[in-house]
């Protein structure tokens, strides 16, 4: 995109350029926004299948899952409970062990995510109602490399639709609060 240098500028009334900068301003926001959400690079590429193969819970890394509204990313310090040295001679592996040492922490990108007018809690489904993960998550624990986008995206209509299979509330309130 080429911007006008400041002396090109059209003459606009005042509020006309000021409404211009604030469009201009909202639209790069959400295309900003959008490249961030489907071009990342999470910090390991984490293979699920592997460690669900060798008998890790999803609880193990995802403490908040059974009691918490947020299921939680796991931190360095639960890979280091296995990684502390090396299992495999993988370098993907080994960057949990340089990360540890320079003293940072895995940033991993949440993916799955509802916008913030929606509540949502992980306890409620999954220790009340007793839902399996992949009622919501798609078959995560045979995936081999982390996903860019959502495996399953839950849409209004999707929450509200298992809500009617079950006889549950569906007021408004319930989920918009
Ligand atoms: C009823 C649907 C549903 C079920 C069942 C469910 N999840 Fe989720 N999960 C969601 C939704 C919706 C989000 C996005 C939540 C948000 O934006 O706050 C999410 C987000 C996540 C996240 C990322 C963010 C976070 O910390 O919450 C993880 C990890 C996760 N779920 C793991 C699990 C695991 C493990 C299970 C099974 C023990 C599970 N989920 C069961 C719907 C579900
Ligand atoms: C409860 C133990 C345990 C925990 C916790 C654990 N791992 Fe592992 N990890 C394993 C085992 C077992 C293997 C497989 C070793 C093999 O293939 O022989 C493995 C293998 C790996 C590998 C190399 C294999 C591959 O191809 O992907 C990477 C990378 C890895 N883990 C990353 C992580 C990360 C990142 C965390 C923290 C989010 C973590 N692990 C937490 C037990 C664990
Ligand atoms: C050894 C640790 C570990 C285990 C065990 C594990 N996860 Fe994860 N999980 C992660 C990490 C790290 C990420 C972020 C990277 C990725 O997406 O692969 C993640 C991401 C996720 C996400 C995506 C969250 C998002 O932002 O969209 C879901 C859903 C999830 N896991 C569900 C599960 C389920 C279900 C199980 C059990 C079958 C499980 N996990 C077992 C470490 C683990
Ligand atoms: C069972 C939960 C649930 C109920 C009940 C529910 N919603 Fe939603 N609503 C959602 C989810 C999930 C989204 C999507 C959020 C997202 O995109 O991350 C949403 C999105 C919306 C949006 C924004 C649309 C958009 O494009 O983002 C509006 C407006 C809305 N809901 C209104 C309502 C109204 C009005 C009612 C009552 C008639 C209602 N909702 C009931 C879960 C619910
Ligand atoms: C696979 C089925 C299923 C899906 C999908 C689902 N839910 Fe639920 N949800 C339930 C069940 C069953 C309950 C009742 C749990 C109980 O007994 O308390 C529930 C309860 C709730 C409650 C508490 C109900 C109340 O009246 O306060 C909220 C809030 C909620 N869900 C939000 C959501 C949102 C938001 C989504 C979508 C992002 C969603 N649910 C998707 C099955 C589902």
């Amino acid at each position: 995109m080429k911007f006008p240098r400041l002396g090109s500028l059209p003459n606009l009334t005042p509020p006309a350029a000021v409404a211009g900068f604030i469009l201009f301003f909202a639209l790069g926001g959400t295309a900003f926004v959008e490249l961030q959400r489907s071009n990342f690079r999470q910090p390991i590429a984490f293979n699920h299948a592997k460690h669900v193969e060798n008998g890790v819970s999803c609880t193990d890394c995802h403490t908040g899952v059974e009691t918490q509204a947020q299921a939680t990313l796991p931190a360095i310090d639960t890979c280091l409970n296995c990684h502390q040295t090396a299992l495999t001679s993988s370098a993907e592996e080994a960057k949990i062990r340089s990360a540890a040492a320079a003293g940072k922490e895995l940033a991993w990108v949440q993916v799955t995510q509802l916008a913030p007018h929606v509540f949502f809690s992980h306890r409620r489904h999954v220790s009340v109602a007793h839902l399996a993960c992949t009622e919501c998550h798609g078959p995560i624990e045979k995936s081999t490399a982390p996903p860019q986008r959502p495996w399953r995206v839950l849409t209004m209509n999707a929450c509200i639709g298992c809500h009617q299979q079950h006889g549950v509330n569906a007021d408004c309130n319930d989920c918009h609060r």
